[in-house]
């Protein structure tokens, strides 16, 4: 028996836990911040309409047709064609490399949550090994995060993924609100506020700038690899994936723009308060620099609040990374459970031991191996694996069954406006975005 989550809300708050994740809470307000404010607001927002939401419906859409894994999926939707499974594997083998550099970064976070705890007994020379970067901590939190991440895939869909994710949404959504008027509060966080939402409307029309935020949308939806693809496949037949799909879209967008609210202003108290927020480059500081160097020198000037608020902050870290790396966890265990007929558990821990040796490799090559590994997943395989999507919708799979499916749920669907422009949509628009975003990266 496959899995089913059991109510709406469930799967809304497991697909909105997956896309949710560090790409919002870091990337997002970084991006902002360095992009010209607002102006990267507004056209990632146009980004998601245009082109992620549509390839949004269309993975969800083949995944609870398909009622299967991904390499299954792909099969029956390109007619039982062997070549199909390719794109299946592809994906899984995309989602398991995105996941070994995720969970070193889930670690970081797990380990500057340990850090602040540890404070509070007083363990300092604990505390000060936690803040070192060093292989041994890396190494250990990394197999703790892919630890945790197993344990709750362990679970299955409504009793592991949709548990969780029920009860760690929430939390998320309240500590950000708490942290954004608590920083809103401080001295110099109203510059920051100016920064997030007065657009520099010179840089809306440059290609860097739109690409970037494509290339965030596509990130943020956790879009190609399989990910929305498994987690349609447990929807019941009776929901409407549009509207599904729209609140997975609301809410990652809604959680991205209030992560902005937070790290933006946070950045510029730091700087009130002395902490240097420019890079060498004379850039503003993203990257770990931000979340390790000047996110801690401000917590550390915040008196009374400085133990209470870092954990809250990094709390928030770890709850969004790990709904997100259940998520990526889920796609090849989905397929060694249904193909391979291994038991879950057995299928989640061995498959987290597997990635857990990348993860290992990464750490000790970490110059080399880290930021290569991001764009080679992120960059490259993930909207080469948007495009086959739409490929697969747009020219492979018939028409008929496709709107045969999205009609269970939401049977009007032939007469609306959606279905008379998705399919053309799909078909050209998506894919020429995709190959145009593509060809830019390399001129
Ligand atoms: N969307 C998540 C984030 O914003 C990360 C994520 C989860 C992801 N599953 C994915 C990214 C699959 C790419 C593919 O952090």
């Amino acid at each position: 028996m496959r899995g089913l989550f059991s109510s709406r809300l469930g799967f809304i708050l497991a697909a909105a836990g997956s896309a949710v994740g560090l790409g919002n809470i870091w990337g997002f307000p970084t991006q902002v911040a360095s992009n010209g404010g607002a102006a990267f607001v507004l056209v990632y927002l146009v980004m998601t309409a245009l082109l992620a939401y549509p390839v949004l419906v269309a993975e969800m859409l083949i995944g609870r047709y398909a009622e299967a894994n991904p390499v299954d999926a792909y099969f029956k939707v390109s007619g039982g064609k062997p070549w199909g499974r390719v794109a299946g594997y592809w994906g899984m083998l995309t989602a398991s490399l995105i996941l070994s550099f995720y969970a070193i970064v889930g670690g970081w976070m797990m380990a500057y949550l340990a850090k602040y705890l540890v404070t509070i007994p007083g363990w300092n020379t604990v505390s000060t090994w936690l803040g070192s970067a060093s292989v041994g901590r890396n190494l250990i939190f990394c197999l703790g995060f892919l630890a945790l991440t197993a344990t709750i895939v362990c679970g299955g869909v409504s009793q592991g993924i949709e548990r969780w994710s029920k009860r760690l949404m929430p939390l998320l959504i309240v500590i950000i609100v708490l942290l954004i008027i608590y920083v809103a509060t401080l001295n110099g966080a109203g510059e920051g506020w100016r920064v997030y939402w007065i657009p520099d409307f010179s840089l809306v029309f440059k290609a860097d700038l739109i690409i970037s935020a494509m290339g965030q949308s596509f990130f943020s939806l956790s879009l190609g690899v399989g990910t929305m693809l498994v987690y349609g496949s447990y929807i019941s037949k009776r929901e409407n994936l549009l509207n599904l799909g729209v609140w997975v879209v609301f809410v990652d967008v809604g959680v991205a723009i209030l992560s902005g609210l937070l790290i933006v202003p946070a950045i510029y108290v730091a700087q009130a308060s002395g902490i240097d927020i420019y890079q060498e480059s004379g850039q503003l500081i993203s990257g770990d620099g931000l979340i390790f160097t000047v996110l801690p020198a401000l917590f550390a000037n915040m008196g009374g609040l400085a133990i209470i608020v870092p954990i809250a902050f990094f709390a928030l870290m770890v709850i969004a990374a790990l709904t997100s790396s259940i998520s990526m966890l889920e796609v090849p265990v989905s397929y060694s459970v249904e193909k391979k007929g291994l038991k879950r558990s057995l299928a989640a821990v061995s498959i987290c031991g597997v990635i857990f040796l990348i993860s290992s490799l990464i750490i000790f090559n970490f110059e080399r191996m880290f930021s290569f590994m991001i764009s080679l997943t992120t960059e490259y395989s993930q909207p080469l694996l948007g495009l086959l999507i739409c490929i697969f919708v747009g020219w492979i799979w018939s028409r008929d069954q496709q709107l045969s499916e999205i009609k269970q749920g939401n049977p009007q669907v032939e007469d609306s406006l959606f279905w008379r422009i998705w399919p053309v949509y799909v078909k050209y628009i998506c894919p020429l975005l995709v190959i145009m975003a593509f060809v830019h990266s390399f001129i």
